[in-house]
């Protein structure tokens, strides 16, 4: 599934597939500049922490392409790059944890501050092929992870996943579904529960829908199912992404996945992150300066318009907790897996 996120050079647009539409209804939704990107993003019509990297990076080209409608091909700097500036900081604001939002856009800055392109001509050219390989080393670090991940899954293996860490989340294969690919594709003979996710239902609509797609056996369950599960002992592993990974391990993603952290841990399960080194933040020390989003109380009162609390009532939104390092067994990433203690292999593999 890798036709989720694609650029069209016929419209000059990034196309999304609408995840809030899925797994019901299949539509497409354009952006022909970068306010249409930040709406996908903040909107969730593509969401996952890779996946809002490879967007992102379109967006800074989007942008790129704006202004040159704006001051023409031959324009100079000094014509454009403070608005340029101002439209790739709305762009990176667009959603606060997901450290790669932030990474793609400083990484195609720092490419262009070198490259130095004296016109806007120069500079889309340059970002459209920037992003181009963005987009395609995605798919490419997930292929590797998947590699290495699928060694700590052992045949017969049930393995748990939280939210969707799958295609849909990255420019495709996914971080923590790639390895249940991988392990798939090596017949380990696998199964999968996927957590419901409550309120946006990444597990119940997105991870059931790819998995089901690709033929992966999946079961969905209840996100309060999961201690009945594990002690009934249905889940041998925990496999699942992270949007932030602080530089001593603590991990942000999908509120919810602390707890399962906490109940593997009560039945010695191994529970793993599967996420690239773009999502790794060393500038942030520990999980507690990870910024957690806070998204509508609306997604937590409605089931689609169907209102379900009572008028009034205040609602917890966060969407994102964070698990502590030592809830961690591996960190599975492009290099390999990493190990406790983190700030070690961690600025080890920076390093590599
Ligand atoms: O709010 P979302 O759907 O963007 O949150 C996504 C997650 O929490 C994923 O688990 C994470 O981004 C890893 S995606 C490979």
């Amino acid at each position: 599934m890798e036709y989720h996120i694609q650029f069209s050079a016929d419209k000059n647009a990034l196309v999304l597939l609408d995840q809030r539409k899925l797994p019901c209804v299949e539509e497409y939704y354009t952006c022909r500049n970068v306010e249409e990107i930040i709406y996908s993003l903040k909107e969730m019509v593509v969401r996952g922490a890779p996946a809002i990297g490879v967007t992102a990076a379109w967006g800074c080209y989007l942008a790129a392409c704006q202004l040159m409608d704006k001051h023409g091909q031959a324009a100079a700097p000094d014509a454009w790059a403070k608005d340029l500036e101002k439209l790739l900081l709305d762009l990176a604001d667009a959603r606060p944890t997901a450290v790669n939002l932030a990474w793609a856009v400083n990484l195609m800055r720092d490419l262009y501050k070198k490259a130095n392109p004296q016109t806007l001509k120069g500079l889309v050219d340059f970002w459209k092929a920037e992003a181009e390989k963005i987009h395609a080393d995605d798919i490419a670090i997930n292929k590797r992870m998947g590699a290495y991940g699928a060694e700590v899954i052992d045949r017969g293996d049930t393995i748990l996943t939280h939210c969707n860490a799958g295609a849909l989340a990255t420019a495709g294969y996914g971080t923590a579904l790639g390895v249940i690919r991988a392990a798939h594709e090596q017949g380990k003979n696998i199964k999968v529960i996927a957590d419901e996710t409550r309120p946006f239902l990444q597990g119940a609509r997105l991870t059931a829908y790819e998995l089901h797609v690709d033929g992966i056996p999946v079961t969905v369950a209840c996100d309060n199912a999961c201690a009945l599960l594990m002690q009934k002992g249905l889940v041998q592993k925990v496999v699942t992404g992270a949007d932030r990974i602080a530089a001593n391990g603590d991990s942000a993603n999908k509120i919810g996945t602390y707890g399962v952290a906490l109940i593997a841990r009560e039945f010695n399960i191994p529970f793993y992150i599967a996420a690239p080194l773009s999502t790794i933040d060393v500038e942030t020390k520990t999980g507690g300066d990870i910024p957690i989003e806070e998204r509508t109380p609306l997604e937590v009162t409605h089931v689609g318009a169907t209102q379900i609390t009572p008028d009034g009532v205040p609602v917890y939104n966060f969407a994102f907790d964070v698990t502590p390092a030592e809830l961690i067994a591996g960190i599975i990433t492009e290099k390999g897996i990493l190990r406790p203690p983190y700030n070690e292999s961690i600025a080890k593999a920076f390093m590599k």
